[in-house]
């Protein structure tokens, strides 16, 4: 499995230390969608790409990473098929694939230590979604995504 992974400058350092253990530790390829240093930029710049190859099938799982995890969330859950998760504990890492089949797992540089965070990769990759009364909720977030779509579709048309 190849992981793909972004962040922006707030979340630039743990990036590259999470590339290191899914590298090292988990013996996973990894795709870098960057930012590759630590200047400023603009979160959603590095976001869409993955949430984008996500969407597509591309890839099946990512990682997204800023100062807080909100930002990366806000973008990468604007995508249909998206399930991205941010996640600060080991009980909601677990639980974003359990319940919720999170496909990218979010996290906050400046919230989440390095321990911590590399702790909530590996029990995000290694756990199950439990399928069930789970998967007639995420059936009815994919149901919500189809009728806001056809109905911007809709509204384009009668213009
Ligand atoms: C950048 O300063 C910061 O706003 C960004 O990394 C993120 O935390 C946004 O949600």
């Amino acid at each position: 499995m190849k992981i793909i992974i972004g962040s922006d400058h707030g979340g630039f350092e743990l990036k590259e230390s999470i590339k290191q253990f899914l590298s090292d530790d988990i013996k996973t390829d990894i795709y870098d969608a960057g930012t590759f240093n630590s200047e400023s930029v603009d979160y959603p710049d590095f976001g869409c790409p993955v949430a984008e190859k996500i969407q597509s099938g591309e890839f099946e799982k990512g990682i997204l990473i800023c100062g807080t995890g909100i930002g990366m969330s806000i973008v990468a859950n604007r995508f249909p098929n998206v399930r991205a998760a941010l996640c600060h504990d080991v009980y909601t890492a677990r639980m974003s694939k359990e319940h919720n089949d999170a496909n990218i797992l979010v996290m906050g540089e400046r919230v989440t230590g390095k321990d911590l965070a590399e702790e909530l990769v590996r029990v995000w990759l290694a756990g199950k979604f439990q399928g069930g009364r789970h998967q007639r909720r995420l059936e009815k977030i994919a149901d919500i995504e189809k009728a806001i779509c056809s109905a911007q579709v809709e509204g384009i048309a009668e213009r």
